[in-house]
């Protein structure tokens, strides 16, 4: 624990501006209520819905995981709500925050709030050969949502290339498929297959590896 506490400095926030923890323990309600107010308005004018939008939002498409053929919206910082293609991340740099949007109307599916995931980019040659098939000219997606107790990652370790998360200090690896490298998590973080689509988006090319949550208690 004292090694993990001793890197919190080189660490670099994912997330600008502060945000109250989002663990299962905690009030989760902030993120994802305001990850569905700031898309009202986007989703009526790409969408055309209106509130009958909202209505069907508890059931509809955007309460599902992500499905084969979303492409992946960037929700923070100077990119916000732009589509990702691979040529708008640096490689090596902190990962985006986002979420995966239908591929039609590109409506994102945050009613599902364990879609919040991390776009990054890494070198393809430093990744294991699972991690380096599932990624899209060294783009790589993970759900954001720590595997320990749900709380949103938020901490890029640019050094090391590990993503950590804030809560308990659980530190996964990027380049090895998302695999627990310290903390109490156990289990490694889902990822999404991605490949390119026609007009050049990163797009899912399955769905979560596995289904993206904290532990069950
Ligand atoms: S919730 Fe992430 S380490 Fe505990």
């Amino acid at each position: 624990m004292s090694n993990v506490r001793g890197k919190a400095t080189e660490a670099e926030n994912i997330s600008d501006g502060n945000e109250p923890c989002c663990c299962a323990e905690c009030d989760d309600e902030g993120l994802s209520r305001r990850a569905v107010m700031g898309y009202g308005a986007a989703i009526a004018a790409v969408g055309g819905l209106g509130l009958a939008g909202g209505a069907h939002a508890a059931e509809g498409p955007l309460n599902m995981p992500v499905q084969p053929g979303d492409r992946f919206m960037i929700t923070k910082g100077k990119l916000k709500q732009t589509l990702l293609t691979a040529d708008l991340l640096e490689s090596g740099a902190r990962p985006v925050e986002g979420f995966p949007v239908t591929p039609d109307k590109h409506e994102p599916r945050d009613v599902y709030r364990n879609n919040r995931l991390l776009m990054l980019k890494l070198d393809e040659a430093a990744m294991d050969a699972e991690t380096r098939a599932r990624s899209a000219g060294g783009v790589l997606v993970y759900s954001a949502v720590c595997t320990h107790k749900g709380c949103t990652i938020k901490s890029w370790m640019a050094k090391q290339q590990q993503l950590r998360c804030h809560c308990h200090l659980s530190i996964f690896d990027p380049l090895s498929g998302g695999t627990v490298k310290g903390g109490p998590a156990r289990r490694q973080l889902p990822a999404v297959p991605l490949e390119v689509d026609a007009e050049g988006y990163v797009v899912a090319a399955a769905g979560w590896t596995a289904t993206p949550g904290g532990a069950k208690k």
